[in-house]
């Protein structure tokens, strides 16, 4: 373990600059320190790692304001999608989370809100889509400047704020609990995004006639489910749009004959469904 973080630090002090690293490599230093230093007693190795450290975290916290920065010009989307591609993390399982997630968190001010209720039977907590899969969705959806997609169960908004940084569609979240709305507002207000919006509310009370896509990370099962997908498919009586599902309730909808799945169905990946004429 010593011998392990000591290359590490060597490698990260000697061999690159840490001001020069890409964004990505400074994320994976970064965790991988974060998985060494816990075990290492204090001494001379410890504060040479805290400092690398800490010179990491410096870096990155000037790349995201600049992020930041390009995001309230309306240019960001490009940095944080840059470089982009669905083979990119291939190699992670499917909810699993790894360093975009970390330059979302990064970039996007969330706050952390710690006095969340307890959710009704069939409410799911929360938990973010893992943000490649979000890349991915929105690289597949290709939005334009007319579609309003809607994500139904929010939670901090990654989702919507993603869409309305990355596209020119307007991110819409509906979520029961109101410090995750107030969050997922104030973080929108911080970004001067003028296309992301959220309502605090119970998704069965969606006004499902404003989203051209649907998005659900699997917010709620059971009855719950049952209603939002049979308002939906009242919607769906009346104009097309599509609906896209990650998590277990990709199966209910699949099953669903009003849906009709948009390409090969995978499990590690956001499914696509389109209304049927
Ligand atoms: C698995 S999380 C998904 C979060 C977000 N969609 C994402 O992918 O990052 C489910 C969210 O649905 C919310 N939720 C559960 N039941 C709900 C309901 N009936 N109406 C609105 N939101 C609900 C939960 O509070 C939680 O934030």
């Amino acid at each position: 373990m010593g011998d392990t973080l000591q290359r590490l630090i060597e490698a990260l002090e000697h061999e690159h600059s840490p001001e020069t690293e890409d964004l990505r490599e400074r994320i994976e230093a970064l965790d991988r320190l974060d998985a060494l230093m816990p075990a290492m007693d204090a001494g001379a190795l410890l504060s040479r790692a805290q400092a690398v450290r800490q010179r990491l975290e410096a870096a990155n916290a000037v790349q995201f304001e600049a992020i930041r920065q390009a995001i309230r010009r309306g240019e960001g989307g490009d940095l944080l999608w840059h470089g982009w591609s669905a083979d990119d993390d291939a190699s992670q399982a499917g909810d699993a989370y790894g360093w975009r997630d970390e330059l979302v968190s990064g970039v996007l001010p969330f706050g952390e809100p710690d006095d969340v209720a307890a959710l009704a039977p069939e409410m799911v907590f929360y938990q973010p889509t893992p943000a490649r899969h979000v890349f991915d969705l929105l690289d597949r959806l290709a939005l334009g400047v007319s579609d309003v997609l809607v994500d139904l169960g929010s939670g901090l908004g990654h989702v919507p704020l993603l869409a309305a940084i990355c596209t020119k569609a307007h991110g819409m979240g509906v979520e029961i609990e109101p410090v995750y709305v107030q969050s997922a507002r104030a973080c929108a207000q911080a970004l001067q995004l003028t296309n992301a919006d959220f309502v605090q509310g119970d998704a069965r009370e969606t006004d499902f006639a404003i989203g051209s896509v649907f998005y659900l990370y699997t917010p709620f099962t059971g009855s719950i489910l049952r209603s939002v997908l049979d308002a939906l498919r009242a919607e769906a009586g009346r104009r097309a749009f599509r609906v896209c599902s990650f998590g277990p309730c990709t199966t209910v909808l699949a099953a669903e004959p009003w849906l009709m799945g948009e390409g090969a169905p995978a499990p590690d990946r956001i499914a696509i469904f389109r209304t049927r004429e």
